[in-house]
């Protein structure tokens, strides 16, 4: 079984992905991990995020075991890595060279201990649309752009990362219209999609509403 659940940054697909996964024993798939790892590589080897050959290249030489390894580092979730993520995911030929590895887990999906999975969860921008076009279920998780920076802005506070609820809802903003308007998988529901808005559900209602749609589907 393949569910897709796209949406911009802190609208809640994290949460919900994890705890699909974890109820349904399905493997999990951050696809955002894959653009911060070549965002990130790019910052540390000081390469311009806008050099598109560049990044390309990076995205090509991108392993699992890399991409893990990139994730341990103090900018990979900050926003340092984000806005970075966010600029090399619009290049058309990073994308491309990162859709087969994102595909290809579906073939023979792995929990993080190596075992196998019956199916995904994935967890992106353009999951529906492109990574896996014929997923059973599609979710397209959203809310307001003011709830998603307060949310943001909490998890930053939580993990004692220095900055201001203006800074967030800033870059936020900016990270919203560069992800919604590139030319390549721009950020949008599939046409298939079920969309839910989280601005004034807690999580259990969010996923209250979730269940029984992935019920329906087993
Ligand atoms: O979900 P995230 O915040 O970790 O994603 C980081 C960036 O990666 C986001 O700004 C857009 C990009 N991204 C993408 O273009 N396509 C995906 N499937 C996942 C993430």
């Amino acid at each position: 079984m393949i569910i897709t659940i796209d949406g911009p940054a802190a609208a809640g697909k994290g949460t919900v992905s994890a705890y699909l996964a974890e109820k349904y024993k399905l493997a999990y798939f951050d696809t955002g991990m894959v653009y911060r790892a070549v965002g990130l590589q790019m910052v540390l080897t000081e390469s311009d995020v806008n050099d598109e050959a560049k990044a390309e290249q990076v995205a090509k030489e991108l392993s699992f075991p890399k991409m893990m390894e990139l994730s341990k580092h103090k900018d990979f979730r900050s926003d340092i890595g984000g806005q970075a993520a966010s600029v090399v995911s619009a290049h058309p030929k990073v994308r491309a060279a990162l859709l087969k590895m994102q595909q290809n887990f579906a073939l023979n999906p792995t929990f993080a201990d190596g075992t196998s999975a019956k199916g995904v969860v994935y967890d992106g921008r353009d999951t529906g649309t492109v990574v896996c076009p014929d997923a059973e279920l599609k979710l397209f998780i959203t809310a307001s752009t003011e709830i998603r920076a307060q949310r943001r802005y909490k998890e930053f506070v939580e993990k004692g990362i220095q900055t201001s609820y203006e800074k967030v809802l800033e870059d936020m903003v900016t990270r919203d219209k560069r992800d919604s308007s590139r030319s390549a998988a721009p950020l949008k529901p599939a046409e298939d999609a079920i969309i839910i808005d989280t601005s004034s559900l807690n999580i259990n209602e969010v996923l209250q509403k979730i269940i029984p749609l992935v019920e329906a589907k087993l």
